[in-house]
């Protein structure tokens, strides 16, 4: 690199930066118009061409778009498609006029800035765009009030289809931006209707408001719909529908060339026991869990608590605490109001439930999580650290009783999954059709916690994953705090901030209170 002073004294015989200009011209002739060239559609040794043109005119010509630009010069793009591609720039600045690349080849003739006339100035989209008011909403997930009513299910859905195919895919980091941007959309209060109203708003990256712009011009976006008929995404989908295959686990199968249900059953690679309890209830397992599944097993699941350790408490976590309507498991937190009578509930509370019969499978991790061994250090790693049991439940018609339709699962409204096309009757020991027998399999999960670290389990555990994802990053990145499912501890203050409510850590993190309703994100 030269060295700032040196360079500013453009006192080297040739090349270095003098040459650029050449000419008997100074440089930046018209320091009130500061020009950029968009390279979408002009290519870049065109750009190039046009640029070193230019500034041998004496035009001041960026190579990178900042907010000093005045002039954007563009080749075949509309309005629409230049403001898209500013969205996607930092800080959202938008210069003052947005032209055609003849208003430039025409100043370059007349070695001036010629007056810009209505042929140079970028064609809009039509419709009243001062009508339609731009949104605004704060750039994390914690500072939005985000309810089940969604406004932009379409691009919501979109965007939510490409963050699962990149989790699936094992590129997180892609999955999150998807994740982000659907989730501003979903904090909007009205249907978006054209892409000047996302202006400033955070979140959104080029790639999704590409997609976004997509939907919004065709109806639908080439990339998703790809993205779903694709082989590969099928596949991902099917396999890891399985209880107990992850997105590694599938693709290595899917390279063993295994694609669906029947090809994992012909080829046989070894399943664990969590898989083989997972390719059994396939079917079931894919059916949305409804309100009325999640109440009786919840009542089940207290009775179970109070008989085992009397005084316990339940409750009921996940998006049904955030009142959702179905879910794909059903979460349950435990606790004791007097600290460490609840060690030793889960192994009790789990034969109960198995000598009633309600446990299809079921796999319980310890409580590895010791605040004065493990400290604050990686907080997000400590989401799974409680006690915990995952279990398929076997809910009886008997206990689905007093909902609407207890004769059969369909009439719940659920729908049929996917299973790669395949009518398999993987209950084996069954014999009605599925759909008839008396008792469906649900995912369910139970965690105990402490009574103090309570009100943490309960916020981490309540969700929407990406609303605990913001609050952790808000935490770190706005508080220097570290929030786990156990604890919050300031970093400054160098100690732990205790809470016995989800209110108080919300003060703590300096948030306003945000209800599960609004945690929809
Ligand atoms: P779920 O995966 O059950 O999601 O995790 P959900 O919101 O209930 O949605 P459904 O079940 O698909 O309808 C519930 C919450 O528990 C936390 C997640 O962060 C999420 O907020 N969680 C889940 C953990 O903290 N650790 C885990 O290992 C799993
Ligand atoms: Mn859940």
């Amino acid at each position: 690199m030269v060295p700032l002073k040196r360079r500013k004294v453009s006192s080297h015989p040739a090349g270095g930066s003098g040459t650029v200009y050449g000419g008997h011209k100074e440089p930046n002739q018209f320091p009130q118009v500061v020009l950029f060239l968009l390279e979408r559609k002009l290519g870049a040794s065109r750009r190039a061409f046009l640029s070193q043109l230019g500034r041998k005119k004496g035009f001041q010509v960026e190579e990178v778009f900042s907010e000093r630009v005045t002039h954007v010069i563009s080749e075949n793009n509309g309005g629409d498609e230049v403001r898209t591609w500013l969205l996607s720039q930092v800080g959202g600045h938008t210069p003052a006029h947005l032209l055609d690349v003849s208003w430039y080849t025409e100043s370059m003739a007349a070695g001036r800035p010629v007056e810009i006339l209505d042929r140079h100035k970028l064609q809009e989209q039509q419709g009243n765009e001062a009508e339609v008011a731009a949104f605004s909403v704060p750039s994390y997930a914690c500072q939005r009030r985000t309810t089940l009513e969604n406004h932009n299910t379409v691009l919501t859905d979109a965007l939510s289809l490409l963050a699962e195919n990149a989790e699936l895919s094992e590129e997180d980091g892609r999955g999150v931006a998807f994740r982000r941007a659907a989730a501003v959309l979903k904090a909007l209060p009205k249907p978006v209707a054209s892409m000047t109203q996302l202006r400033g708003l955070p979140c959104l990256g080029e790639h999704s408001l590409r997609v976004i712009k997509d939907i919004l011009e065709n109806g639908a976006s080439s990339e998703v719909e790809s993205t779903k008929q694709s082989e590969r995404y099928k596949a991902l989908k099917v396999l890891t529908g399985i209880f107990g295959v992850g997105a590694r686990t599938a693709d290595r199968w899917i390279r063993d060339g295994i694609h669906n249900l029947r090809q994992l059953q012909d080829s046989g690679p070894t399943l664990n026991r969590a898989q083989q309890a997972g390719l059994e209830h396939y079917d079931d397992l894919n059916q949305p869990v409804s309100k009325s599944d999640a109440d009786a097993i919840g009542e089940v699941v207290e009775k179970a608590v109070v008989s085992v350790l009397p005084g316990a408490h339940m409750t009921l976590i996940g998006g049904f605490r955030r009142g959702k309507l179905t879910g794909h498991d059903v979460d349950f937190l435990i606790t004791h109001p007097e600290e460490g009578r609840e060690v030793g509930l889960m192994p009790k509370l789990v034969s109960w439930l198995e000598s009633q019969g309600f446990l299809l499978y079921q796999k319980t991790t310890r409580n590895s999580y010791l605040e004065s061994k493990d400290g604050p250090a990686r907080p997000a790693s400590n989401m799974d650290r409680f006690e915990r049991c995952f279990s398929i439940f076997k809910l009886t018609k008997e206990e689905k009783r007093g909902t609407k339709h207890p004769e059969t699962l369909t009439e719940n409204g659920a729908q049929t999954p996917d299973n790669g096309g395949l009518d398999l009757d993987l209950d084996l020991d069954q014999t009605k059709p599925a759909g008839h027998k008396p008792w469906r399999a649900v995912r369910v999960d139970l965690v105990v916690s402490p009574i103090s670290q309570f009100a943490f389990a309960l916020l981490g555990w309540t969700g929407s994953k990406l609303f605990e994802r913001e609050l952790r990053r808000w935490a770190g990145h706005e508080k220097s705090m570290s929030l786990s499912s156990h604890a919050l501890y300031d970093n400054r203050q160098s100690k732990y901030l205790r809470a016995t409510s989800e209110e108080e850590i919300f003060a703590h993190l300096g948030l306003e209170f945000v209800p599960p309703s609004e945690r929809n994100a």
